[in-house]
């Protein structure tokens, strides 16, 4: 089993460049199968979500090609619905936008109920609901989710989502975009990866506009085209790299950002004492000795992002003083929490609240990444923590984080990857 193993007590100093967005990169890729015309997708990062969705793709009849590290070939034509392995699309949650692709390109779907990180129940009924809106006849079981709809009946409408859901608006902006007439999404998340798929889709030939904000509009088309497409940075990872900064007291370049993607981030970093610079496409952490206490609520975007709270809370154990942490998303997101616990934190969690008491030291410690975010958040407390700090299941790091121990490293960590025998 692989593992990484950091030794702490180093400071991290130099530039580290982000790589395309994880989870605009996951919807734009199912949304190929809408498209069902050559599409060249470019800045796609290299983790596991995408390497599975690209095979999940060519299992289904797409043709796939890599053109280079991080451009990808994704020619949908001849692809057909409900042919999704099931063993592979149960891996991740993102394979649910095949529901909305096949949906509006086929009106038929049958794609394995979504697997991903476990934070508590994670249901789809705002999809099905969405779906069910426009016209289609959707039976769920534990397993999977069919739809079928009459072509005739399948038509625009307005949607009213009971909660702001990133899944949900991009899944049923999926499904309307070939719908005859007109559908409203109000109460559309707002994050800037559903922005991204709204671009891609316009490039394609969709008429889609309000993304990015909380009502989405949406005028059928009869057929969309192939088109060439960059993928927005990853301001998770970037969040990441900038909370490693004012963990270890270093001073990080982050490039290729867009800054606006990072205020929530930014600002809560300067409110616990780092010092933040904005450029066109970077922004500069300086992380100080001395941590300041501070609170935090995760929110959907423009919130401080729920995929940043455990790298955050790593962060605010290092503060002097108490610091609340609620998360506002998901019902349960504090496994990681036993985990800082082994390395001397002492956090108490209480439903979607945690009580950091800031300022003990860490030490290094075996520790297991119980989900992605979880993960790296690992990592930055080992990077802080006295000794040596050994992680496992870091396939779960790798789905989400584009060369992790190669840019920690080059940023001056004490970090590697070994295999151990299982
Ligand atoms: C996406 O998950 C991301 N995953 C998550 O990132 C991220 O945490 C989340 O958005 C919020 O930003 C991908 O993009 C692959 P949701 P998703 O639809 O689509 C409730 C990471 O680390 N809900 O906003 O599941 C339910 O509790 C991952 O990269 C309903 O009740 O986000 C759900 O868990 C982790 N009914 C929560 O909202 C619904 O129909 C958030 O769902 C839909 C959602």
């Amino acid at each position: 089993m692989d593992k990484i193993i950091v030794n702490g007590g180093h400071q991290l100093n130099g530039t580290v460049e982000i790589s395309g967005m994880k989870n605009a990169a996951l919807p734009i890729i199912y949304a190929c199968v809408l498209v069902g015309a050559k599409c060249t997708i470019e800045n796609v990062p290299n983790v596991r979500d995408v390497a599975l969705s690209l095979d999940i793709l060519r299992g289904m009849g797409a043709i796939v090609n890599k053109i280079n590290d991080t451009t990808v070939e994704i020619d949908c034509t001849d692809v057909k619905p409900g042919t999704s392995e099931p063993e592979l699309a149960k891996k991740i949650r993102a394979s649910y936008y095949l529901m909305g692709a096949e949906l509006g390109r086929f009106k038929k779907s049958k794609v394995a109920f979504p697997g991903g990180c476990d934070f508590g129940g994670r249901p789809i009924d705002q999809h099905i609901k969405g779906f069910e809106m426009l016209g289609a006849t959707v039976t769920s079981t534990c397993d999977y989710v069919e739809m079928t709809a009459d072509e005739h009946e399948f038509y625009g409408t307005n949607i009213f989502f009971d909660i702001v859901t990133v899944g949900a608006t991009m899944n049923v902006m999926l499904a309307a975009v070939l719908a005859k007439g007109n559908t409203i999404i109000e109460n559309a998340a707002r994050e800037p990866h559903i922005v991204d798929l709204a671009n891609f889709l316009n490039t394609c030939g969709a008429r889609i506009s309000g993304a990015g904000t909380d009502v989405i509009k949406i005028k059928g088309v009869e057929k969309l085209r192939g088109s060439t497409y960059a993928i927005i940075p990853d301001m998770i990872e970037a969040g990441t790299y900038m909370v490693a900064a004012a963990a270890t007291g270093g001073t990080i370049k982050v490039t290729n950002v867009i800054p606006k993607h990072l205020e929530s981030i930014s600002a809560k970093l300067e409110e616990s004492g780092s010092i933040v610079e904005e450029f066109g496409d970077a922004v500069i952490v300086t992380g100080r000795s001395k941590i300041r206490k501070a609170n935090v609520k995760t929110h959907p975007y423009p919130g401080f992002p729920t995929d940043m709270q455990p790298q955050m809370a790593t962060l605010l154990c290092l503060a002097s003083g108490v610091s609340y942490v609620s998360e506002g998303v998901y019902e349960k997101r504090f496994r990681y929490v036993d985990e800082l616990k082994k390395m001397g934190a002492s956090i108490k969690v209480d439903g979607r609240m945690a009580v950091i008491e800031g300022g003990l030291p860490l030490h290094g410690t075996d520790v297991v990444a119980v989900d992605l975010r979880a993960g790296v958040a690992m990592i930055i407390a080992g990077l802080v923590a006295e000794g040596t700090t050994t992680i496992s299941n870091i396939h779960l790091i790798e789905r989400g984080y584009d060369d992790v121990v190669g840019k920690f490293r080059s940023l001056g960590a004490d970090i590697k990857k070994v295999s151990e025998p299982d």
